[in-house]
């Protein structure tokens, strides 16, 4: 018999979770044991809830027999029957769902939450909180996650995590200093990436190319460009020179681009939001 995982706050990201745990693969038999039985989901009110039902009732079985209970105003309930807890509330509402449920020292705390330190987060949960900041393309299973613990997070519980968390696409393990950056970097970059799909597809608008058209080609220079980063293992400069002809057009749409502070721009955005995701932080 496994355990139970409860997810308090089944929004964008505690369903991204929901449906990336219990649609994982089959697990082999050694690392079977990291997968819960049942997840119980919590809400504030029923409309929500419904829609997490509903998503429920598009999966299939479970490869991993994984049962889901979804519930709305049982946060305290659904704790004491976990022994792993998934925060993924807005930041606003982790004081007071935390305060419902304050001191389970025995549960390991897993928070999605911007801006809460694991320290802050010790103060209302005791020493096993883990700290994870994913975005929302882990909703197809193309999300990244870069992930902290509390020392008294131990290896078992810090594989549990990697095994559960890795099903959002990429994990990434990093010292909690690197949070704030991972919050901008990660969880707001999907955004910044979709202002740069929506200005490629706007320029082929401009210049006469049909919208679906637009979007079909910008969205292949993306993929493509990511997989050849990939696939060469060569630094992104060494790639763009390559694409680059003296005197041809590449290097002539790159200079307007530094003119205009493309490089720099993306640069001190991705800064600016790190700045407030650790102004989040000392708010409380
Ligand atoms: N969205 C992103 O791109 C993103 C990226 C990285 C990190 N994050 C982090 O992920 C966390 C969740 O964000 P989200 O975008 O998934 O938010 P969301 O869609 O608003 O989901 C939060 C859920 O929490 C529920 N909730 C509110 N009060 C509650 C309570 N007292 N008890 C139980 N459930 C309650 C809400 O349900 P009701 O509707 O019933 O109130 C809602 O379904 C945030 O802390 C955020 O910092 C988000």
């Amino acid at each position: 018999m496994g355990y139970t995982l409860t997810i308090l706050g089944c929004g964008v990201m505690g369903q991204a979770l929901l449906s990336a745990i219990y649609n994982a693969p089959k697990a082999a038999e050694e690392t079977a044991h990291f997968y819960p039985s049942t997840i119980i989901t919590c809400n504030h009110d029923e409309l929500s809830t419904k829609q997490v039902v509903d998503l429920v009732a598009t999966f299939g079985e479970s490869p991993n027999g994984i049962q889901v209970e979804s519930s709305y105003g049982q946060n305290e309930e659904a704790v004491k029957r976990a022994s792993v807890v998934i925060l993924a509330t807005k930041p606003f509402y982790v004081e007071p769902v935390l305060n419902e449920c304050r001191y389970p020292y025995e549960k390991h705390l897993i928070s999605l939450a911007a801006g809460w330190t694991i320290s802050q987060l010790r103060g209302y949960w005791g020493g096993r909180v883990s700290r994870v900041m994913t975005n929302t393309p882990a909703k197809y299973g193309y999300g990244c996650a870069v992930v902290s613990h509390a020392p008294e997070v131990n290896s078992k519980e810090k594989q549990l995590v990697a095994q559960l968390i890795s099903h959002v696409g990429k994990y990434i393990e990093l010292p909690e200093k690197n949070m704030d950056a991972a919050t901008a970097l990660v969880g707001s970059g999907p955004a910044f990436v979709l202002l740069m799909i929506e200005s490629l597809m706007e320029s082929g608008i401009q210049m006469g190319i049909p919208l679906k058209e637009s979007k079909e080609c910008a969205l292949k220079v993306l993929e493509g460009t990511v997989k050849m980063v990939e696939k060469s293992g060569e630094h992104p400069s060494a790639l763009k020179h390559q694409v680059c002809t003296p005197g041809g057009t590449t290097i002539a749409g790159l200079c307007v681009m530094e003119d205009r502070g493309v490089k720099s721009g993306i640069i001190r955005g991705v800064e600016e939001a790190s700045k407030v995701a650790a102004q989040l932080g000392q708010k409380k």
